[in-house]
């Protein structure tokens, strides 16, 4: 998605505007672009299709300076990736970046150019920068300019704003589309993500929906929305940012996927640190009002998307049986325009890495404005501290992954799951279930780090198979019980990063239907650990061997699976059936890395996909 980076210092700002939009790489984006004051009355602006080092390159050749500038890389919706379309977009003295999408920039447009403006983008954003510079004219500082011309936007935004006429200052806005506020003894800066400002700065403001700020270099002053709808100065918090920055490098591996994929192991034990008695889960540790509501909730409606979704719908099947306490779960995009019934004393569950992920900020806000009466409340399990969806909940569970920069989510799924663990034992603690699992599930889970650290061993001959893989051009991914959703993440893996088309099904539902897919050029993947249904999966495997498919088993050692003609078996370190789905998991991840290596592929910036995705 967009990035957006913007700076008012006493020195020259283009190094910490472009170092910014390196760090926001990762998201995902098409153009990039940036536009500095370089003297009273004068705006000076590059822009270039492509990677920020394209962009740096037309700097060489035509530098800009200045103290204070808006930058920003572009994720296309509106009008294509182009020149003309990258932001900054400017209008007069005014330069806007924008986060977002403004739904009424049709209507906007056409108001506009009937009082003259001219249009040299296909974007929603160009409506914005000829706004403010329009409402400048009538208030005459920039301040009151963007407020005024915000509040004739429908749809979502961040936005930075600089006046050519005013080198001191920048305006941001935050609607619906993350930004923060840094604060330093340089300057002032705003960012879509505090990672875009980490070299020079750890300490943030993080700004609410409705909120504009007025950065200067001497700090900044942030404008709410009190209750009477009325705009005022507010005090927001200033938090420190609490990752080490050298989390964010790749360290000696060659790409972000597969080092945050070998951090599995620390990630997990991170996620567990202080959450875990000798025979029980520390409930107190979730939060002070935990005990409370995962006491009243009598069933939770679990809300994400994607990988996430993946994570709910293992969670799924630990909760019912762990805690019998019934779970929905539901892509967000769905849920949040569905008539949603929620029972009295449901739990809204919500997942998210980022936890700015629009559908699920939307899905959390539908919900408590819909049924709030029926709703026990509302948690997060979410890998950002500070993000819209951790402010906006009662309650919420850290996964403490760490920063996770690879568009593939990797460690953030596996923390996601071991939060979700703890929450099904949590409520199984709350609801009477026996002591004995669960103090069996905590011993298990304490040697969690170890048994992954184990798994990933596997690496070397993963990748020795991949190799004969990558040529195939669809896969199918097969696995039963809570291993289905990990059948799901696998195929959502292998297709995100290596463009190879795959699918996921509940083993048992192969004779259903995908069985006609099955020949010799079809591989098929399958999840065999040791529960209740491996003898049930062994009949499918057989269905599948039976018309010729070529099968790649990752089997438990006990499993009584052997390496036979068209049956490669990879076997996985022996694991309670509880944990297997985050076990499994790791494998899965390891053959789409190398599968996507193998082709070629951008493995941590795949085409068209963006790390966290702030609009609909
Ligand atoms: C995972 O590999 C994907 N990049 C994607 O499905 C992601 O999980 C989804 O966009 C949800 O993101 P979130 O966890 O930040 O809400």
């Amino acid at each position: 998605m967009c990035g957006i980076v913007a700076a008012v210092g006493s020195d020259n700002v283009l190094p910490i505007l472009m170092e910014g939009l390196k760090r926001l790489e990762y998201r995902g984006y098409d153009s990039a672009g940036v536009a500095l004051v370089e003297a009273p009355g004068k705006l000076g602006r590059a822009r270039e299709v492509g990677k920020v080092a394209a962009l740096e390159r037309l700097l060489s050749a035509a530098p800009l300076t200045g103290l204070t500038g808006v930058a920003h890389t572009r994720w296309a919706t509106h009008g294509e990736p182009s020149q003309d379309n990258a932001h900054p977009h400017v209008s007069g003295r005014i330069a806007v970046v924008h986060n977002g999408i403004i739904e009424n920039h049709q209507a906007l447009k056409a108001e506009l150019i009937a009082d003259g403006y001219v249009f040299t983008s296909a974007t929603d954003t160009e409506v914005v920068a000829h706004l403010v510079e329009r409402e400048l004219k009538v208030h005459g500082e920039l301040l009151a300019a963007v407020g005024a011309a915000v509040s004739r936007l429908e749809g979502a935004y961040a936005l930075g704003v600089i006046d050519a006429d005013r080198p001191d200052r920048v305006v941001g806005a935050r609607h619906g589309s993350p930004l923060v506020v840094g604060i330093s003894d340089q300057g002032c800066y705003l960012g879509s993500d505090p990672l875009a400002l980490l070299t020079v700065t750890d300490r943030f403001v993080y700004l609410e929906d409705g909120d504009l700020v007025e950065a200067t270099r001497k700090g900044c002053v942030v404008h709410g929305v009190d209750a009477a709808g009325i705009r005022q100065p507010v005090v927001r918090e200033v938090l420190r940012y609490e990752h080490d920055d050298q989390a964010v490098g790749k360290g000696e591996f060659e790409h972000y996927m597969l080092k945050e994929i070998h951090e599995q192991p620390v990630a997990v034990a991170n996620a567990l640190e202080g959450r875990l008695g000798s025979d029980q889960v520390l409930i107190e540790a979730f939060g002070p009002q935990a005990r409370q509501l995962l006491g009243r909730t009598r069933q939770i409606h679990l809300v994400a998307c994607g990988t996430s979704y993946h994570a709910g719908m293992v969670a799924r099947y630990w909760i019912e049986a762990l805690a019998g306490v019934p779970c929905q779960v539901e892509i967000a995009s769905e849920y949040r325009y569905r008539d949603v019934v929620a029972p009295p004393g449901t739990l809204l569950l919500t997942l998210s890495q980022s936890g700015e992920t629009a559908d699920t900020l939307a899905a959390l806000r539908h919900a408590r404005k819909r049924q709030e009466e029926n709703y026990v409340g509302t948690l997060a399990i979410c890998n950002v501290p500070g993000s819209s969806l951790v402010r906006e909940s009662d309650l919420s569970l850290m996964t403490h992954a760490g920063p996770e920069i690879g568009v593939a989510s990797t460690k953030a799924f596996t923390t996601q799951l071991t939060s979700l663990m703890l929450v099904a034992l949590a409520l199984r603690q709350l609801h009477g279930g026996d002591r004995d699992l669960t103090a069996r599930l905590v011993h298990r889970l304490r040697y969690l780090p170890t048994l992954l650290g184990d798994t990933l061993q596997l690496d070397g001959e993963i990748a020795a198979l991949a190799k004969g893989f990558a040529d195939y051009r669809h896969t199918l991914f097969l696995g039963r019980g809570a291993q289905m959703p990990i059948a799901l993440e696998g195929a959502l893996k292998l297709k995100e990063i290596s463009y190879i088309h795959a699918e996921a099904y509940p083993a048992g539902e192969l004779k259903h239907g995908p069985l006609a897919l099955i020949d010799g050029s079809m591989p098929v993947v399958a999840l065999a650990p040791m529960d209740e249904l491996i003898d049930k999966l062994k009949s499918n495997l057989q269905e599948v061997r039976a018309r010729g498919g070529q099968l790649l088993v990752f089997a438990d050692p006990e499993s009584g699976l052997e390496q036979e003609e068209g049956m490669t078996v990879v076997k996985v370190p022996g694991c309670c059936r509880f944990l297997a789905p985050i076990v499994y998991t790791l494998p899965l991840q390891l053959l789409a890395y190398h599968v996507a290596v193998v082709r070629g592929t951008d493995v941590d910036q795949p085409r068209n996909l963006a790390k966290s995705v702030t609009v609909e």
